[in-house]
């Protein structure tokens, strides 16, 4: 039986391996992470992460042939294939900081990997990277004198959050870069292997090793400069009473430009777009290409433009000040699905809020424990709530800024009845029913729509 090994045992190692274990009962997979509490609870019933559909696969496959563990030397050194999907966050510090990845997680990983193996190995760059990471990686593993010969492949993740099972089962495609050498080969097609045990093989393409890791910063860059694009049209819309929504759907029908990321909402989170756009625009002003990352830096600045015109809204509606009004926010996750809260929009707008010295009710489905650790330097004025209607009684407006299915079935005449007269919403992610929401009698604040106001 193969063995495979990940180490860092995440939002991507976590799932990734557990539908690869299910998918292929003929290898052995090993998951490991220098996080004890993360690998006991993914032992447990109270899995670390959140994720529609992942606690059956895990349950399927825990300790059949997917196994958790904290001993990581020894799993390198009877491991075959070692996918590396630790984080690789901006740096704070330094050189680059602020815009370069941090690639610390990453070199540790490496040197761990030489020091414990004592044989050939696969070495799977799963996390995303900057270009020309795996010569790097090659560098540090090859410096040793065993004799082991360690080969280096770019198989970069491109599920999203609250669809990670879904995009994992049925993944558009599947991209292994790897060197065109006689063992760059036999590597890649090791790894065709996995994957074609339940991908059709016309999805699995294959790319020299540059090409697999910048596709993936491309890929992130594409995805948030679209949403990028509808939120700088959401802001024409607001001042010109056209409706984004219909502009979405009459631009979207155009099979040039497709409908799907024309979502106008408060800004996009999660813990990759801003981070992979950052680390692009670096290596294009590393390579002299100033004019370059300056093009895709203004997504990054429009999304943070977004997030501050929505505070400033909300502010203005509300005669100018929120000073001790208590605002409802209704979602705190980067968006809906997940707990996960990392470069939510909600942070900023949250902190944005309280510094104009309002007091916030924050309630979501999935995410208050991390929010409240978001929030934690404000605790004074700040309470969770994970009942919407509880959030949202003696409140003077409601915010809402994760498209949780639940919030748009809420009894809204109830939450009305509950609410300081005039009772505002401001819908970040336009997903309730507007005119229903203005004939129950709220002053209502779509994004990039004429608002429906009683006052
Ligand atoms: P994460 O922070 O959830 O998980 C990383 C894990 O690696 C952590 O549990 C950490 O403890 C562990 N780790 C760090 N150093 C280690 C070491 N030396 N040995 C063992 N474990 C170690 O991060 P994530 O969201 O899973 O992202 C991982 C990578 O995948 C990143 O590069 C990210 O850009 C990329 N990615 C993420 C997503 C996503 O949806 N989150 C999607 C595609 C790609
Ligand atoms: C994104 C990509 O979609 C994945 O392909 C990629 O693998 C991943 O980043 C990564 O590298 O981490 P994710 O961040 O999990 O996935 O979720 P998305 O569905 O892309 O949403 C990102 C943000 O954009 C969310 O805040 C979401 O609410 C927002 N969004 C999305 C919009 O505001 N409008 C849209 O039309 C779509």
């Amino acid at each position: 039986m193969k063995n495979i090994l990940c180490i860092g045992a995440g939002y991507v190692g976590g799932p990734t391996m557990a539908v690869i274990a299910k998918m292929c009962p003929d290898y052995e997979v090993n998951i490991v992470d220098i996080n004890e509490d993360r690998i006991q609870r993914w032992q447990s019933d109270d899995l670390p992460i959140y994720e529609p559909g992942l606690k059956s696969i895990v349950r399927e496959t825990l300790n059949k042939n997917l196994f958790f563990s904290t001993d990581i030397a020894g799993n390198i050194k009877k491991a075959d294939i070692i996918f590396v999907s630790v984080n690789t966050p901006t740096k704070t510090f330094g050189i680059g900081a602020g815009k370069a990845a941090d690639l610390q997680y990453w070199e540790k990983t490496a040197r761990q990997i030489l020091e414990y193996s004592d044989s050939d190995k696969i070495v799977v760059e799963k996390s995303t990277l900057p270009v020309r990471t795996a010569q790097a990686m090659e560098r540090i593993l090859n410096s040793g004198d065993e004799g082991i010969h360690f080969e280096v492949l770019s198989n970069p993740e491109f599920l999203a959050e609250g669809t990670a099972i879904k995009d994992l089962l049925n993944p558009d495609r599947v991209l292994i870069g790897g060197h065109g050498t006689e063992t760059g080969r036999k590597a890649v097609a090791e790894l065709v292997k996995i994957y074609t045990h339940w991908v059709d093989s016309e999805r699995v393409l294959t790319a020299n090793l540059w090409s697999s890791e910048l596709s993936k910063l491309v890929a992130n860059a594409f995805l948030a400069q679209r949403i990028s694009s509808i939120n700088s049209v959401s802001a024409i819309c607001d001042a010109t009473e056209a409706d984004v929504s219909e502009v979405s759907r009459a631009i979207g029908m155009d099979s040039r430009i497709g409908k799907k990321f024309l979502q106008a909402s408060v800004g996009f989170g999660g813990s990759c777009f801003k981070k992979d756009i950052l680390n692009l625009v670096y290596l294009c002003d590393h390579y002299g290409l100033h004019d370059v990352a300056n093009y895709w830096e203004q997504v990054v600045l429009m999304n943070q433009y977004q997030k501050t015109r929505f505070v400033a809204r909300m502010i203005a509606t509300m005669f100018n000040t929120v000073v001790d009004k208590r605002i409802a926010i209704l979602g705190f996750a980067f968006k809906a699905d997940t707990g996960d809260t990392r470069e939510s929009p909600a942070i900023d707008i949250c902190h944005q809020l309280l510094d104009e010295h309002a007091c916030l009710t924050v309630s979501d489905p999935q995410a208050l424990d991390n929010a409240k650790r978001d929030l934690a330097d404000y605790q004074d004025l700040v309470t969770f709530e994970v009942d919407p209607y509880l959030a949202t009684e003696n409140s003077h407006a409601l915010a809402i800024l994760t498209e949780w299915e639940e919030y748009i079935n809420l009894d809204y005449n109830r939450i009305y009845a509950s609410m300081v007269k005039p009772a505002f919403i401001f819908d970040g992610r336009n997903i309730l029913d507007h005119d229903q929401l203005f004939t129950i009698g709220f002053n209502v604040y779509p994004i990039g729509k004429p608002p429906l106001t009683h006052i």
